[in-house]
């Protein structure tokens, strides 16, 4: 495979370390099975999630240095607030802690009991605070997306015939529609532009709101340009612009495509809109000229959000995960393809045939993942899907995924390398991987704290 070397040098290196099997099989059991337990130190290559997780540059850490920590009123505010208007186009931003705090901000302002927010598989927090609000989300996502080996380039799309026809039935209870780029809980998925047009165009037809969560935009943007034959000779900010003037705003985690380690924020277009958020914003958040966020994130913000959308940055980035995705397929594991934006995700319904859905396969995969090298992943599946509020019993998203996400500019080709020895050992013994069990199942969000035991 032809090599795409990174635009960037290493200034600054943070030790790691290996432990050995045996310890690795103890610090899981004292985990209960749950690599979120686990001490960051006990594990080698941290391929948990690319949230928060990348390096900063040379030129973020030089702009953290001139942050201004004003209550009200600072130059670092206004300097990230014209970066966000800058490269998304929209006019009023909020700034919130991170991803979650602008849903919880936003779905108070947007969502009445029973109202329904349909999308393309919604993250886990985004419906657990939709659900929170007492709506509901509908999953209007392309069929594709549970075909873990169709080569469709655009497998987040959303089926505009169903999410026409949900608006329809439910007319006049539709809070918004909430396009996900790219479609993280279905494999970082990217979706087309022709779709979020098509969908625009629905959307303004019913007189539906629809905004995007945009955690991944940038990575979306270079898939539109790479796959969308109309758009490859347009750079990345045309086509970001082009996405944003589709929806009436966002909803931002900056902890993925601003590569900062904490932040986030809501753009919209409306300022009528604007003042209704801004209230619930200032009590939830914090005011609106830091919303949860230090002068130095928004700093760093302000520069991470157009280091972004470097065409070569994103070339480099999304070449590593298809290489990583490429050597394991070699090897005979099942991933998902084409490979997304952000991580590899390995098919554990494939690969561990022998370990039914409600013993969680992906799960079941990470854990000896991590017992067999060190490595953490994390399971994108039922497990993470949770419960049906209305009936009680386990959402089958369709998909039982391990996902290996890659920390922005953190791993060098070596680690992906070492990734992919472990998996030869794994395939070795995968028939004598256990599926696993409730010993404490929380209400919500349950992955993230849930305790297991072997079956
Ligand atoms: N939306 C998407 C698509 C996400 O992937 C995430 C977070 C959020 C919203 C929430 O943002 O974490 O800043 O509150 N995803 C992380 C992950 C946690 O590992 O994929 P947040």
């Amino acid at each position: 495979m032809k090599i795409t070397p990174p635009p960037y040098k290493i200034k600054v290196v943070q030790k790691i370390r290996q432990i050995g099997r045996a310890e690795r099989v103890e610090r899981l059991e004292n985990a209960y099975f749950n690599p979120f337990f686990l001490d960051a130190d006990d594990v080698y290559i941290d391929l948990l999630t690319d949230s928060g997780t990348g390096a900063m540059s040379d030129e973020q850490w030089s702009a953290i240095m001139r942050a201004d920590e004003s209550y009200a009123g600072s130059n670092s505010f206004k300097r990230m607030e014209r970066a966000i208007r800058e490269v998304f186009g929209f006019q009023y931003i909020i700034p919130t802690h991170q991803g979650r705090g602008a849903e919880d901000v936003f779905d108070r302002i947007m969502i009445k009991e029973g109202m329904l927010v349909p999308g393309n598989k919604h993250f886990d927090t985004t419906k657990a605070h939709i659900e929170d609000k007492k709506g509901f989300a509908v999953d209007c996502t392309i069929d594709e997306i549970h075909n873990t080996q169709s080569t469709h380039p655009f497998k987040g799309n959303l089926d505009t015939q169903k999410l026409e026809r949900v608006i329809r039935e439910n007319n006049k209870n539709i809070a918004y529609v909430l396009i996900t780029i790219t479609c993280n809980s279905g494999g970082g998925q990217p979706v087309s532009l022709a779709n979020i047009l098509h969908v625009s165009k629905i959307c303004r037809k019913h007189r539906v709101p629809l905004f995007f969560d945009a955690a991944r935009f940038a990575e979306n943007a270079y898939f539109i340009k790479e796959r969308e034959k109309k758009y490859h000779k347009k750079n990345i900010q045309y086509i970001v612009h082009k996405m944003m003037s589709c929806v009436d705003g966002c909803l931002m985690s900056a902890k993925k495509d601003a590569i900062v380690n904490m932040g986030g924020f809501i753009a919209v277009r409306d300022k009528s809109l604007y003042k209704n958020l801004a209230p619930i914003a200032i009590l939830k958040e914090g005011f609106l000229h830091y919303g949860g966020m230090s002068g130095r994130d928004m700093e760093a913000l302000a520069i991470g959000i157009r280091e972004g959308i470097d065409y070569d940055y994103l070339r480099y980035r999304t070449w590593q995960v298809k290489f990583l995705a490429e050597e394991l397929q070699k090897i005979g594991i099942p991933v998902v393809t084409p490979p997304g934006g952000h991580a590899v995700y390995v098919d554990a319904k494939k690969f561990l045939p022998h370990i039914p859905r409600e013993q969680f396969p992906g799960h079941a995969l990470a854990c000896q993942l991590y017992i067999e090298g060190g490595i953490r992943g994390v399971e994108i599946g039922t497990l993470l899907a949770g419960r049906d509020p209305k009936t009680g019993k386990n959402v089958d998203p369709g998909l039982e995924l391990l996902r290996l996400a890659l920390p922005r500019r953190v791993y060098t080709l070596e680690h992906l390398y070492y990734v992919i020895e472990v998996f030869k050992k794994l395939k070795e013994n995968k028939d004598k991987i256990r599926g696993l069990g409730f010993t404490y199942e929380p209400p919500t969000l349950r992955h993230f704290n849930a305790k297991f035991k072997l079956l």
